[in-house]
């Protein structure tokens, strides 16, 4: 539990000693400054409530006041002022004060003071935290981005949703938002009130994704001691999930075809069509078409789940999201972690906006969630951002070598070309982009006769 704490800041002794004596014995913990300064440095040890007189050695308490709702708008603060005039307090309550006291003071008045307070946005922030995640679990507006990319994709999924068609794949690299599209797609869609059930492909042996999915007779097979039902069934009226497509085996590609041309099919054992109405999202980080022309995946199948196709570009090729995106977590573990934290440095800001990314927004995620965990200062540097290899993707990891093989000059000639476009011809960050120094990105220019179109 979350003890609250309070700064009293008063320069008379005595009315700190009677403050802090009867907050300490409310359980809160109570920190003390005597002088406006003290009070801003304090008020940095994470305080919730900051008792403040008007009249400080070295500053007025309203600026001190407009001081502390800078760093922190969610710190509460009473005023503290020993002469009673309307104006001032009209001003303070502008400056955005939650009360004011007159001196002298009761101190069980301001002790329920303290409490009302407290209570007020204990409650006022669970009621936006609920907003948060309850009223619009996934709501449109959490997909983050603005690159064309992510508004055609947000644009998309709208229609999807709205759109009684039923089949949908989402293509796109590990960590682009696969999940969160299939969420979106069904909470947005008249789905909404009927289950979203998922299952990863990949995560069960054959047999037993066969009867997660399409549920089991008794005594279908050994073990099989009673009737199961499957996510099909159980997901009747709404959307099941089906990640990682690509590693379904065929016999089973061939049974889910099946069932998304005809709408039915049989129990694993049973002998009965089974009718139901399930919107099935299926995800790959594959390459389908790939994976079909190898034989691995049915064409048909392909085709039929290929009917409304949503490609999640990964971040590398939409740099532009990334700032909003570290924004949005660093907004959103702000709250989780009552942190001070007003943002990301704009040096870091830049360094972070040409990394490569290879684990995509669930990278960028974790990487700001222990940023905003370890970091000491107001403000995340690029010290708080340890990412893998330094501020550049691994893309040994993450290219594959295609059946057929490559053309390594071609491959490098678009690498080269790419970092020019996205550095809008300027070689010196082009050759940042790719750990080259200038006259390495001039060779390599001159070399494939590249020129800006
Ligand atoms: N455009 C986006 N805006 C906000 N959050 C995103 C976005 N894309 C992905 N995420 C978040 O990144 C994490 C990984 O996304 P996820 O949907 O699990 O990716 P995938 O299924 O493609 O591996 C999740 O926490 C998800 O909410
Ligand atoms: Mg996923």
């Amino acid at each position: 539990m979350h003890i609250p704490t309070i700064l009293v800041v008063d320069d008379e002794q005595l009315i700190r000693w009677s403050l802090a004596t009867r907050l300490t014995d409310a359980g809160y913990r109570v920190l003390e400054a005597e002088t406006g300064r003290e009070a801003l440095e304090r008020h940095r040890e994470g305080v919730d409530l900051v008792l403040l007189d008007y009249r400080l050695p070295d500053a007025d308490g309203l600026s001190i006041l407009k001081q502390i709702k800078e760093v922190d708008p969610d710190t509460l603060v009473i005023l503290l002022t020993a002469f009673s005039s309307v104006e001032t307090a009209v001003e303070a309550m502008k400056a955005g004060a939650y009360h004011y006291a007159n001196k002298p003071f009761n101190v069980d008045e301001i002790a329920l003071l303290v409490e009302k307070a407290l209570e007020t946005t204990r409650l006022r922030r669970e009621v936006r935290a609920l907003r948060a995640t309850q009223a619009q679990p996934y709501g449109i507006g959490r997909i983050v981005g603005q690159s064309p990319a992510m508004v055609a994709v947000r644009a998309l999924i709208q229609k999807i949703a709205a759109s009684p068609a039923s089949t949908v794949l989402l293509t796109g690299e590990s960590g682009t938002g696969k999940d969160l599209a299939a969420k979106v797609i069904h909470y947005a869609s008249d789905r909404a009130a009927r289950p979203f059930m998922n299952i990863t492909c990949s995560a069960l042996p054959d047999a037993l994704l066969e009867s997660e999915l399409f549920g089991h007779e008794r005594g279908a097979f050994t073990g099989a001691d009673r009737q199961k039902r499957g996510l099909l069934e159980t997901a009747d009226g709404g959307t099941v999930f089906l990640d990682e497509i690509g590693e379904m085996v065929p016999v089973l590609q061939a049974k889910l075809l099946r069932f998304l041309e005809e709408k039915s099919f049989k129990r694993v054992g049973g002998t009965t069509d089974l009718k139901m109405d399930v919107r099935v999202v299926a995800a790959t980080n594959r390459n389908l078409e790939e994976e079909v022309r190898q034989g691995r995946f049915r064409e048909d199948l392909y085709y039929r789940l290929n009917v409304l196709p949503v490609a999640l570009a990964p971040l590398r090729q939409r740099p532009e999201d990334i700032p909003a995106l570290i924004n949005h977590y660093v907004d959103i573990f702000h709250t989780e972690f009552r942190k001070r934290i007003r943002g990301v440095a704009p040096q870091a800001m830049q360094c972070l906006q040409h990394y490569g990314w290879p684990g995509n927004v669930r990278e960028l995620r974790n990487a700001v969630e222990r940023a905003m965990l370890l970091t000491e200062g107001a403000e995340l540097t690029l010290d708080d951002f340890p990412l893998g290899g330094g501020p550049r993707g691994r893309l040994g990891d993450k290219v594959e070598l295609p059946a057929g093989g490559i053309d390594l000059d071609e491959l490098e000639r678009s690498l080269v070309m790419q970092a020019l476009e996205r550095s809008g011809w300027n070689q010196t960050k082009a050759a940042a982009l790719l750990g080259l120094n200038r006259d390495q990105i001039r060779y390599r220019i001159d070399k494939f006769k590249l020129e800006r179109v």
